[in-house]
């Protein structure tokens, strides 16, 4: 069996790594030896240590690789959108079969690759690509196609989790966290992708996709980053016996007129201390899946590094490997339900809102009076001196309010008014509250 490998970074060198290493039992395995056809990359002269490989198999000619006729199986470890597209489409066509990592481009383009790999016959595999070494699409894709999945939360992107880890651990505003996981190593350069809840986006998609037999694309996905969450929210979280994670959160619904529909969200929200996901710290990732007959089903695990993410890719190349000896392509992708994506606004969330307001009579009725108005239930509010002083002295009061399950829409136009009261000095903080408080 012998594969292109497109790109030899971080993932890529752990796959060549544990190729090398793990020759023999891989070949055993999938009943044929794995051989490395060719390796694309962009720098020739690049320094890869001592990579356990022949430096004659690099070439920056990642189209003419792929084309060869002796290669059968093509891994994409490069990531973005193109060139990577263009590539992977050629090799569907001619009938390879692609192992590839690449959430960003699944999320944007994923129905190119599927149709690409319809037209050829081979396999699209892509277990990297979400939630790294957590064997979590298969189990999506596979084990639960006899079930009705109908919601999924996750933890899917480990620098935003162990920012707000640091966050919740030492108290920490959002830029010290975010310099610390720059300096350890876990967030990127430029870290956009990641705080502004792209990467989390686009994974969610993925996933939402394989859940609800629905091609849920980026564009689909209501996405929020952590850049806004402060010391403050995290601390406010903490006395509600709450933390703050940045979830993932794709959920069956149903719109006015009773269709079933899908919603998929990417947010910071606080998430009570006794959830599944609220003890998942550092770079940790976990996804929480809820099916009618299996019930809860919790996947826990890393989710980047070179070598977590390869051992996904390596369990990819195998199952391709075997499907290719044996003549055979799994199921391809399941969209046949083709459910509607619910604008954010009809999500069904619960909100915790912290306000500064005048402290005389009457500033409890008017704010809550627009809750009433909005059609928004409050389920519990707190009042205390503002800045924490002793009870009941000063001009002002801190507020917080937890609400009951309402509209998106409802909920964010409430805080709009309650920003245009004059009773309303400031809005502290708004967070979206999930998993029961
Ligand atoms: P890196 O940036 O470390 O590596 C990218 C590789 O692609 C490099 O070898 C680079 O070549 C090569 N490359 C870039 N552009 C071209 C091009 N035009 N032609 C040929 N080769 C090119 O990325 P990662 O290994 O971190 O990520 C790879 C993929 O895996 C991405 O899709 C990413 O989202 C995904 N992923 C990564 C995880 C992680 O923890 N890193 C976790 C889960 C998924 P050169 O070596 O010469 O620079
Ligand atoms: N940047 C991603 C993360 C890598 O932090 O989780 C894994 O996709």
């Amino acid at each position: 069996m012998r594969l292109a490998l497109l790109g030899c970074g971080t993932v890529g060198s752990e796959v060549v790594r544990l190729l090398h290493e793990q020759a023999a039992d891989l070949a055993a395995r999938i009943g044929a030896p794995l051989e490395i056809a060719g390796i694309a990359v962009r720098r020739l002269g690049r320094d890869r240590g001592d990579l356990p490989v022949d430096p004659a198999l690099f070439t920056t000619d990642a189209l003419g690789l792929i084309k060869r006729d002796d290669v059968d199986v093509v891994v994409e470890v490069v990531g973005g959108i193109e060139p990577a597209r263009g590539w992977l489409v050629e090799a569907l066509r001619a009938g390879k079969s692609v192992v590839t990592a690449n959430k960003a481009l699944l999320a944007e383009d994923g129905a190119a690759l599927h149709d690409a790999a319809a037209e050829g016959g081979g396999d699209l595999y892509y277990e990297a690509s979400v939630a790294g070494a957590i064997p979590l699409l298969r189990p999506l894709r596979e084990s639960l196609h006899g079930d009705r999945i109908n919601r999924v939360t996750g933890i899917v992107n480990g620098t935003t989790n162990f920012i707000l880890s640091a966050m919740d651990a030492t108290g920490a505003g959002f830029a010290e966290a975010l310099e610390e996981a720059t300096e350890l190593g876990y967030a990127e350069a430029d870290p956009t992708a990641d705080v502004e809840g792209f990467d989390a986006a686009a994974k969610a998609a993925i996933l939402a996709s394989l859940a609800f037999h629905t091609r849920v694309g980026a564009a689909d996905v209501h996405r929020e980053g952590i850049t806004e969450v402060t010391a403050a929210d995290v601390a406010s979280a903490k006395a509600m016996g709450c933390t703050i994670k940045l979830l993932c959160i794709a959920a069956r619904g149903a719109d006015a007129a009773g269709r079933e529909t899908v919603s998929v969200r990417v947010h910071p929200a606080m998430i009570p201390l006794g959830h599944p996901l609220a003890s998942v710290g550092d770079a940790f990732n976990a996804v929480f899946v809820e099916a009618e007959a299996a019930g809860p089903l919790m996947f826990y695990g890393r989710g980047a590094g070179g070598a977590p993410t390869a051992s996904a890719v390596l369990g990819d190349v195998v199952a391709v490997s075997r499907n290719r000896l044996a003549g055979v392509r799994s199921a391809s992708e399941s969209a046949y339900a083709d459910l509607p994506v619910r604008p954010m606004g009809e999500a069904l969330t619960r909100y915790h809102i912290s306000l500064d307001v005048a402290d005389r009579p009457g500033v409890l009725a008017a704010v809550a009076g627009v809750f009433a108005r909005h059609d928004v239930s409050i389920a519990t509010v707190r009042q205390g001196p503002a800045g924490g002083g002793a009870a009941g002295r000063g001009e002002d009061a801190d507020l917080v309010i937890v609400t009951h399950v309402a509209p998106d829409a409802a909920l964010a136009a409430t805080v709009r008014e309650l920003r245009g009261l004059d009773i309303v000095r400031s809005v502290a903080s708004v967070l979206r509250v999930e998993g029961g408080l």
